[in-house]
């Protein structure tokens, strides 16, 4: 078979959603890092008023991780934390999170998916807002950690003369994070043939 015969999914056999599923579960393996560094690429440019554009920001931050000494799912998050700017501008923690979470731990999905209300703390208060956001929160076993990331990696990450590795570094733990199992069942479940 090089392709189905159905145009309507509905018309589709057993037989061929049995072709179907190890073509796109190969497939989506195959390029997810290179489609995820391709993104990173995207937040180069454009400074935004800041003096590093996100890019840099984001290699910053996946940089101070690593020379804390922080696991490898931990740095990749770190790179990818704010990934989801340049087309999930009023939820990219959300976005960010959602896309690493089949493949790191609770905590690190957590710190993730609130980044962005944490890193608050630091300029809410300027632009109208509740810094102290955040401590809705607070009964979460993940804040201190959340807290930390914002205040390690995060708000400390817009420095033009900090020594921020090239992406190439951060590749290897890349691919080592993407091709762990997921642990989100998919719909069904993908396998790889
Ligand atoms: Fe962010
Ligand atoms: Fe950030």
């Amino acid at each position: 078979m090089e392709t189905v015969a159905f145009v309507h999914m509905d018309q589709g056999t057993k037989e061929e959603y049995e072709f179907l599923k190890p073509l796109f579960a190969d497939h989506a393996q195959s390029v997810l890092v290179d489609n995820l560094m391709s993104m990173l690429k995207m937040l180069e440019g454009p400074k935004l008023g800041y003096q590093v554009d996100r890019n840099v920001h984001s290699r910053q931050s996946a940089t101070r991780a690593l020379r804390a000494g922080e696991s490898t799912e931990m740095v990749v998050a770190a790179l990818l934390h704010d990934v989801a700017d340049s087309f999930a501008p009023d939820n990219h923690s959300d976005a960010a999170a959602a896309l690493l979470a089949p493949y790191v731990g609770e905590e690190t999905h957590w710190i993730v998916k609130h980044h962005g209300l944490f890193q608050g703390y630091y300029y809410f208060h300027h632009m109208g807002g509740d810094r102290n956001a955040r401590d809705q929160y607070r009964d979460s076993p993940h804040f201190d950690a959340c807290a930390k990331f914002c205040e390690e990696y995060d708000m400390n990450c817009f420095d033009p003369s900090y020594d921020t590795l090239p992406v190439e570094e951060f590749e290897p733990m890349m691919r080592e994070v993407f091709a762990r199992p997921s642990r989100l069942p998919g719909i069904p479940p993908l396998e790889t043939a």
